[in-house]
């Protein structure tokens, strides 16, 4: 259930960064591309990984851990870009949401790399 979960939100995470990059294209105005960079690979690419991780070992998809993990990166892959995009356009000031964003991405990974230990020879 997770893994689908994953998989489909970074699907469309995937698609809205790309499509960030191709208005950046267009207007040449590439301020906001560690944005784009970050919401492509952490909510793109990672994201869908792990998932796949879980649909090719399901016995770690079944872990509560698995549904943790993944929740948890979701909700870091939000808000890690965003966060990125607030301090870029507005300032300083909203430093908090990507260091809150980049730290639960970072608890979330330190949770599949249990996981990953604990199932990758089932
Ligand atoms: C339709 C697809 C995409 C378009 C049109 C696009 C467009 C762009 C543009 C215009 C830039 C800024 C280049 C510059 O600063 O000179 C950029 C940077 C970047 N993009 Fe994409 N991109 C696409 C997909 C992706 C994907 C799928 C990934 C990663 C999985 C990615 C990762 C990056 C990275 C790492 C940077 C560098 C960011 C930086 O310098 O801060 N992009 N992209």
């Amino acid at each position: 259930m997770i893994a689908s979960v994953m998989m489909c939100v970074s699907a469309v995470l995937l698609l809205i960064g790309m499509l960030a990059g191709v208005v950046m294209g267009m207007q040449q105005d590439f301020t906001l591309a560690p944005a784009h960079a970050h919401l492509n690979l952490v909510g793109g690419v990672l994201l869908f990984m792990f998932g796949l991780y879980y649909r090719l070992v399901p016995a770690a998809g079944r872990l509560a851990m698995a549904t943790v993990q993944g929740s948890l990166h979701i909700a870091g892959a939000v808000l890690f870009p965003v966060g990125i995009a607030l301090v870029t356009l507005k300032g300083h000031s909203y430093v908090v949401a990507p260091i809150v964003g980049s730290l639960i991405v970072v608890v979330a990974t330190a949770l599949f790399v249990t996981i990953v230990f604990r199932t990758s020879r089932s």
